[in-house]
């Protein structure tokens, strides 16, 4: 294909998957039952990814989208729940119902300095790699506390009657089949020094941030 036509497809693609994800912010009540039609069990098990990373003390869910994982980061920690659609914190609300939902911008987090031990974040829209998330991340992190970004996932194991949902998904998602931003060092900041992670599921994998907050004797500035 032509480099000009590559490029449109490209663009083509980015202006469907904003809208499409744009439409699935908006009506969450669909976001769960299309999840487990397109990626069976394994979304949620990539989501599952972070649970060994998150320490005891307070865990910041930053875009928790309809709530899948609180229940499970409660067993552990107090966990709050951020999110920027109030469709999406209605489903949430559903499953979390002693609260701890909090309607906010990733970049503008209601929280004092320190407040939390651990920052996770499960397939989060752009917002994750702006700056202004990153410095939010690092200011309500405590010292020491760990960031964990499920940053995508990847089916390995398209069986059955998956395999044309499979081959529409790498049609939706181009070469990236994770669907995400690349990795490389996106999500980098000079407070949270951390490492990519692959962890295999039972049919794909996830990638994975995990980094530290420096303590600000240590960070770079
Ligand atoms: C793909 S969903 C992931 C939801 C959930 N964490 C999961 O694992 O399924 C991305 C979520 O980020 C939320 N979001 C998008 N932009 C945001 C922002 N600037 N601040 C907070 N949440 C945002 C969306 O409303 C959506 O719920």
């Amino acid at each position: 294909m032509p480099m000009s036509d590559k490029r449109r497809t490209r663009e083509i693609r980015r202006r469907l998957q904003l809208w499409a994800f744009d439409q699935l912010y908006r009506h969450a009540w669909f976001y769960d039952p299309l999840s487990r039609f397109v990626f069976g069990d394994e979304w949620h098990h990539w989501r599952q990814t972070v649970l060994p990373f998150v320490g005891p003390g307070r865990v910041l869910d930053l875009g928790c989208g309809t709530g899948a994982l609180l229940p499970e980061l409660r067993t552990r920690a107090t966990a709050i729940g951020v999110d920027w659609s109030r469709s999406m914190l209605r489903v949430a609300s559903r499953r979390a119902r002693d609260g701890g939902l909090v309607r906010a911008a990733a970049a503008n987090l209601p929280f004092r300095d320190a407040t939390f031990t651990s920052v996770v974040s499960t397939f989060p829209a752009q917002f994750i790699v702006e700056r202004s998330t990153l410095d939010e991340v690092t200011r309500v992190l405590a010292p020491g506390g760990r960031f964990i970004v499920v940053l995508g996932g990847e089916v390995t194991d398209w069986h059955g009657w998956r395999r044309p949902i499979g081959a529409l998904a790498r049609l939706f998602y181009g070469d990236r089949v994770d669907g995400t931003v690349p990795r490389g060092d996106v999500l980098a900041h000079p407070s949270l020094p951390g490492d990519w992670h692959t962890v295999e599921t039972p049919r794909g994998r996830a990638l994975l941030w995990v980094a530290s907050r420096a303590d600000s004797t240590t960070a770079e500035g």
